[in-house]
């Protein structure tokens, strides 16, 4: 059950990990009256902790982190990715670029966990796969609430066995990585429907509901707290902000006319990105096979961001992409909460 005060502050930002979440995008947000999450994903540990003491020290308000929880491992995923490569190696050799070493890694989930435990953030929130019962167990001594994100219906049952505080209910529309625990590949519902579909069961079994997809004013928001949720989270709406670590090349491509597609060309894991010639060309061809496929193209990726060339970065974001506003994230926030009020 979540304890938090979610009434006064129903607007999270949420978690955004491989540049564009940080320390200050949190603290600006948080400033601005919203629940702020910190994105713990391909973070070193120790950089995780200070993350946490930093904000932790700049904003005297409760706020959530965010990691993955390990992956499936199968002998199958590595030769896939394998495949995988030796069609992109010729893309990737005319942009002067030598692909990855396709390899498993858990993200360092058990060193992480245990700084969350210790620091006990007020919510640590898990993606990708569900966390096990030990480690829920543990952080809830601790004292911070567990929260997992889902993207289909019958998850909700796995969630309540579970035994966490609160579920996140991640729409088709969300920009990035699908959360949930099962990447199926399929067409997966909307917010709307979700939040239609499970608030209620999640009240009953004492969850905690926050909504996530296509979310980018507050008047979207208005409508899913009044379906339901406890809160509502923003992830595109704040990846032009200034105090987000997102790449120039990222900001600069959400408004130029380009639609969005959910693909698994980047990383072996359904996402949401804009659509670019490696999404077209290469989509059909990823196979479900996370993180080897994240490791097999991410130095394409790092070199797409360092020399701002969009058709070799992975550019995630949500449906709504064309509506982000660019500002300083605690005018947005504020801005947030007078159109959510304004709605009221
Ligand atoms: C750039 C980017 C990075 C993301 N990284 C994470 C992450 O590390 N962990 C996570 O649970 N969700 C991640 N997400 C998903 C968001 O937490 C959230 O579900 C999504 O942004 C909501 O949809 P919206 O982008 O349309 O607002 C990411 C989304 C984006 C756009």
């Amino acid at each position: 059950m979540s304890t938090l005060d979610w009434r006064s502050h129903p607007l999270v930002l949420a978690p955004m990990a491989g540049g564009p979440s940080t320390v200050p995008l949190a603290a600006a947000a948080a400033s601005g009256g919203m629940f702020a999450f910190l994105a713990g994903a391909y973070l070193a540990p120790q950089q995780l902790r200070e993350d946490i003491e930093e904000l932790r020290a700049l904003v005297p308000v409760p706020f959530g982190v965010n990691i993955f929880a390990p992956s499936d491992d199968r002998p199958s995923m590595r030769s896939e990715a394998e495949a995988y490569g030796s069609l992109l190696a010729p893309w990737a050799a005319s942009a002067g670029v030598e692909l990855g070493e396709p390899r498993y890694d858990d993200d360092a989930f058990g060193a992480k966990l245990d700084v969350l435990v210790e620091l006990a953030p007020a919510v640590v929130s898990f993606s990708f796969a569900w966390p096990p019962a030990d480690a829920v167990a543990r952080l809830r001594r601790a004292g911070a609430e567990v929260w997992v994100t889902l993207n289909e219906p019958d998850e909700l049952a796995w969630a309540v066995e579970l035994g966490v505080d609160g579920v996140v209910l991640q729409g088709w529309e969300a920009g990035g990585h699908r959360g949930g625990p099962h990447d199926s590949g399929r067409q997966q519902p909307s917010v709307d429907v979700l939040v239609r579909e499970l608030s209620s069961a999640a009240r009953s079994a004492e969850l905690g509901v926050m909504a996530a997809g296509g979310v980018m004013t507050g008047r979207d928001a208005r409508r899913l707290l009044d379906a339901g949720a406890d809160a509502v989270a923003f992830g595109t709406a704040f990846l032009p902000s200034s105090e987000a670590g997102t790449a120039p090349v990222h900001v600069h491509e959400l408004t130029q006319g380009r639609g969005t597609t959910v693909t698994r060309a980047f990383t072996g894991r359904s996402a949401r990105a804009l659509v670019t010639t490696w999404t077209q060309r290469f989509s059909d061809a990823a196979p479900a096979a996370y993180p080897h496929v994240h490791h097999l193209t991410a130095p394409l990726r790092a070199h797409g961001k360092a020399t701002g060339e969009a058709e070799l970065v992975h550019l995630w974001a949500g449906t709504g992409h064309a509506a982000a506003r660019t500002l300083p994230a605690r005018q947005l926030a504020e801005l947030l909460y007078e159109e959510l009020r304004a709605d009221g």
